[in-house]
């Protein structure tokens, strides 16, 4: 019998327990284990079978390793149904996580029960999947059209008692007690008499359902997630469950189940689901790191970021210091971070206790003894190194030793900032994106002092807020500024030669990028980066050979900062922010090119998309040629999570390797061939192009 399923008794009652660590994934011999199990079970002289998983959680899904490959025998839907046709009660016995394929062996047992803790769902969409199992039959057919197309096209988890209150689970056991609990279920049903209940056979076909709510849903599905396949397969499937009997519903599921899994939108989904969780893997990271506990936390700054950083500790119960200059900068950035929570209550996703209890462990201080006493402190003061120097020195004075210092800075070097403490291996930067409340991603710099200890439990810090951590290097603009700098650029020199502004987002967009480069500067803020190159004496002080436009500097001088102030690349209306052409823009981008001599030129859109696809991906090669990223698939994580490309891209550089690295680095040299001054091939693209491999 395989080594991941075995098969017991006790008494009665045969015991089928999975253990296929950690996650308990549906592997081929999990599979076979199953399909032998049950057989060997169905001839035993016993009265129910439990189906039951070691380790920490229920079957969590098919194995996601598989996927892409040809399945290797048994086939998951004929162990199903070896199953479902047992001659007497099988009953799942859920704790943890029963998710996917883990959910749809659940719902071919005859009956469910779960400890309280459990979560159940059908998450495939997220992996560019429909459940293909038979979830998106059964699931309806139990539950209703309406809740299943829910948790089907949205993949979202269920918590026991929810699901118990649904009927998917039919009765919760004691935490901690769940074998024993399933072991009275069993024989309480076998006295009973009661059915092989097959969810299959519940109905037809599920009745009496309104067809609207399928439109409305696929309309929810565009708008929410525009250009995802997975959303509207879901829904077609439970829409099969409504008009077709049985088998014919599972023939379609099987259909649409193949053409996903073939499509290169789930083989992207599934290499940043992969991705996402190599991220907070440090190559070099011993294995017996030991973790610094961090249950108190300090925030210097209440401004936009400071505020937000400070809300996600209060979201999961960790006191927080929010330290300011002044009282009433501390009183203006407590009022946005009420405001933040009111909105959400007002919205029904926090009760007036919750927003009261959250507000309740941001304590606003003006003193930095306050702060003696916690565990990590993050600084979020403004982007300017004497003031960042000095607080670093001050916290130097004050913290405790083993407190972490973290620096939200989003291009200074980490390490000067380090160099004035006494204890650089505690200093770290922590680049959160705005706004910090809201966005997923957290980009952990690692200085060049910074300790294994201090690496890795920021990591576990970034997993507590719910952040997805990725680890970078010290450089200016780290990973995924640096990167968007050339692309921004790219999009300025395209109006320059000759696109107008929707000639220049309109490309990336369609590809499904969340907006192009100029509705995200006017989204941004414009005068933000107008600042700095003016702090830099630009463009005066630009070196020799290098290139720069300045419509965006034009743009500024006319008090036109981006969507905040009515206008930038485009007008905005005032009410409701819809993007309109600005006329006046494009007279001025095409006198700036009359004025600096540029002849227009007609640009089509696959140029432009190359253009700022590849200044992207040779900007990441060079990247991680330099080791600032650890892999190619940290770069697409941050990408995907900070930067509004889907996830059915999976990032810029598996895009790259769906295009092949020989076409981009020819288009790269020809490039820069036309203009040496904005592009310089990463040898690391040429070397990958020339052996015909991948950066994934
Ligand atoms: N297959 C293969 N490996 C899996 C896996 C799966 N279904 N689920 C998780 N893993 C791996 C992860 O890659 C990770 O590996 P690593 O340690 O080498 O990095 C390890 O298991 C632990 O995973 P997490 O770090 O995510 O562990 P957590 O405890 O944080 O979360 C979980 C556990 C909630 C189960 C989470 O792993 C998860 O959401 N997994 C995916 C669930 C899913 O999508 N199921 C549906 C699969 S598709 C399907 O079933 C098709 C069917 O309809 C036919
Ligand atoms: P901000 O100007 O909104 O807020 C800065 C706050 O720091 C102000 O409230 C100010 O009163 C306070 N402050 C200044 N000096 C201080 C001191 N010595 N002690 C205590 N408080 C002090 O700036 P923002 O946008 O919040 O930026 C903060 C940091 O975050 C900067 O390093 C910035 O580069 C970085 N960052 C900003 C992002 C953004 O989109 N705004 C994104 C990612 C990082």
């Amino acid at each position: 019998m395989s080594h991941s399923v075995s098969y017991t008794k006790d008494g009665d009652i045969g015991i089928i327990t999975v253990n296929n660590p950690p996650v308990n994934a549906l592997s081929q011999h999990v599979r076979a284990g199953l399909s032998e199990s049950f057989i060997a079970a169905n001839s035993d002289p016993t009265v129910a079978t439990i189906l039951i998983c070691d380790g920490r959680t229920f079957i969590a899904g098919a194995d996601i390793t598989e996927f892409g490959r040809p399945m290797e025998t048994p086939n998951f839907l004929e162990t199903l149904l070896t199953m479902e046709n047992m001659s007497k009660p099988v009953i799942a016995a859920i704790h943890g996580t029963a998710l996917g394929g883990g959910l749809e062996t659940a719902l071919c047992c005859h009956y469910r029960v779960a400890v309280p803790s459990a979560r159940v769902g059908l998450p495939e969409v997220h992996l560019g999947l429909l459940p293909g199992a038979g979830g998106t039959q059964r699931l309806p057919r139990l539950i209703g059209a309406q809740a299943a197309v829910d948790a089907i096209a949205n993949g979202v988890q269920i918590n026991a008692k929810a699901a118990h209150a649904a009927g998917v689970i039919d009765e919760l056991v004691e935490e901690g007690k769940l074998l024993e609990g399933a072991k009275a279920f069993a024989r309480k049903i076998v006295a009973n008499g009661a059915p092989l209940k097959k969810v299959r056979d519940m109905n037809e076909k599920v009745t009496g359902v309104d067809p609207a709510i399928f439109e409305k849903a696929r309309a929810t599905a565009m708008q929410t997630r525009r250009g995802f396949k997975a959303p509207l397969s879901c829904i077609a499937c439970v829409e099969a469950a409504c008009t077709l009997p049985f088998e014919e519903g599972m023939a379609r599921e099987r259909e649409l189940f193949q053409e996903l899994h073939d499509g290169m939108q789930s083989a992207a989904q599934r290499h940043i689901f992969f991705s996402e969780r190599a991220a907070s893997k440090v190559d070099d990271m011993p294995k017996d790191v030991k973790l610094l506990d961090v249950k108190t936390v300090g925030v210097i700054g209440a401004g936009t970021m400071g505020g937000g950083i400070a809300m996600n500790f209060a979201n999961v119960g960790i006191p927080v210091f929010l330290l300011e200059t002044k009282q009433e900068f501390l009183d203006k950035g407590l009022a946005v971070v009420r405001g933040n929570y009111e909105r959400t209550a007002k919205k029904g996703r926090l009760t007036t206790e919750q927003v009261e209890q959250r507000m309740g462990l941001i304590t606003p201080t003006l003193d930095y003894a306050d702060l003696g006493s916690v565990d990590m402190i993050i600084e979020a003061v403004f982007e300017n190194m004497p003031i960042k120097k000095e607080v670093f020195a001050k916290l130097d004075e004050i913290a405790k030793p083993g407190c972490i210092l973290a620096t939200n800075t989003s291009t200074l070097d980490v390490d000067e900032i380090a160099a004035v403490t006494k204890r650089p291996e505690f200093v770290i930067g922590t680049h959160f994106f705005s706004p910090a409340n809201v966005m997923q991603l957290l980009e952990i710099v690692r200085g060049a002092k910074t300790s294994f200890e201090v690496l890795a439990t920021t990591l576990a810090v970034a997993k507590t807020i719910k952040k997805i951590g990725v680890v970078v290097g010290v450089c200016d603009g780290f990973v995924g500024n640096r990167m968007i700098h050339q692309y921004l650029a790219q999009g300025q020199y395209l109006l320059e030669e000759g696109c107008l502004p929707d000639a220049v987002d309109a490309p990336v967009y369609d590809l499904g990028f969340a907006m192009g480069p100029l509705t995200m500067s006017d989204l941004a803020g414009l005068d933000v980066g107008w600042r700095i190159r003016q702090g830099k004496g630009l463009p005066a002080s630009l070196p020799a050979g290098q290139r720069y436009c300045e419509i965006g500097d034009r743009i500024c001088e006319q008090g036109r900062f981006g969507q905040k102030t009515g206008g930038g690349f485009y007008n905005y209306d005032p009410s409701t922010r819809s993007k309109q052409t600005a006329p006046e823009i494009e007279k001025l981008i095409v006198d700036y090119s009359k004025e600096k001599g540029i002849k227009r030129r007609k640009i089509d859109s696959e140029e432009v998309l190359e253009r700022l696809m590849y200044a992207l991906i040779n900007e990441g090669a060079w990247i991680l040629e330099e080791g600032i990223a650890q892999r190619a698939s940290d770069i697409d994580v941050i990408y995907v999570y900070g930067y509004g490309v889907p996830a059915y891209l999976g990032g810029p550089m598996f895009y790259a390797d769906q295009i092949g690295l020989d076409k981009v680095y020819k288009r790269v040299c020809e490039f820069a061939e036309q203009d040496p001054a904005s592009w310089k091939p990463a040898p690391l693209l040429k070397k990958l192009a020339e052996q015909g491999a991948t950066f994934n």
